[in-house]
């Protein structure tokens, strides 16, 4: 099978020396990857800024911005088996970019505007074949569950896994995790804390298993 996975932040730039980011490390979905190809499957893996090593037998594909990133999906996406968006994909971006460094002078605060970058997972629950599996992330502060529900409906996904942001200890940065999966049909699996590399091997054998 041939897995297309997403990773890491996104940057959008403001100016030469500044950009909006989040904290996403990349962790999960370097750890989805390593998991995939374990499991003797081929990986593409889109990549944003993350200070993390190549994959070795991955497919390695770099991008810094959400436009770059749906780029680089839409032209892997057509023969993937299976495609996973684990990247936090910014959802604004200036709406100018400033060619010259945005100086103090003169300024006591500073307005940059920001417009919707395009959601990827969106369109891609849109323009896959029947028989693609998708699979999204839901990083939610409140209403985990009803949230990640609402996702997976809106996107259209075949699976959604809810991320609870917020807890110490587990999420961005870390290197442990808990999620909940959450399948069209409702059913869903609960993992407790543990390591994202335990869980990226669980979630790619419910994943198969599935199929
Ligand atoms: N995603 C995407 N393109 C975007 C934004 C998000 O493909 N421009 C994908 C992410 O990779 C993830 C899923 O959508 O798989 C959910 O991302 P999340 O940030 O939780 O939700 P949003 O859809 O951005 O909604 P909100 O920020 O309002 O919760």
């Amino acid at each position: 099978m041939k897995f297309l996975i997403s990773a890491g932040p996104t940057r959008e730039k403001i100016d030469p020396v500044r950009f909006l980011t989040n904290f996403s490390s990349g962790k999960m979905g370097y750890a989805l990857a390593e998991a995939a190809i374990d499991a003797g499957h081929e990986v593409v893996l889109i990549s944003g800024p993350v200070s993390i090593s190549p994959i070795d037998k991955a497919q390695m594909l770099y991008v810094e911005s959400a436009e770059e990133m749906f780029e680089k999906v839409k032209s892997e996406y057509k023969d993937a088996d299976i495609i996973i968006m684990t990247a936090a994909v910014a959802d604004f971006t200036p709406v100018d970019y400033y060619e010259n460094k945005l100086k103090k002078e003169g300024r006591d605060n500073l307005t940059v505007e920001f417009k919707r970058t395009v959601d990827i997972l969106a369109y891609l629950g849109k323009k896959r074949s029947e028989n693609q599996i998708l699979i999204g992330f839901a990083a939610e502060s409140q209403n985990l569950i009803l949230n990640a529900k609402l996702k997976l409906n809106k996107k259209k996904t075949d699976w959604i896994i809810a991320n609870h942001i917020g807890i110490s200890g587990i999420g961005f940065q870390s290197n442990d995790n808990a999620v909940t999966m959450i399948a069209k049909n409702g059913t869903s699996i609960d993992f407790g804390i543990q390591t994202k590399k335990e869980l990226a091997q669980k979630i790619i054998k419910v994943i198969l298993e599935d199929e």
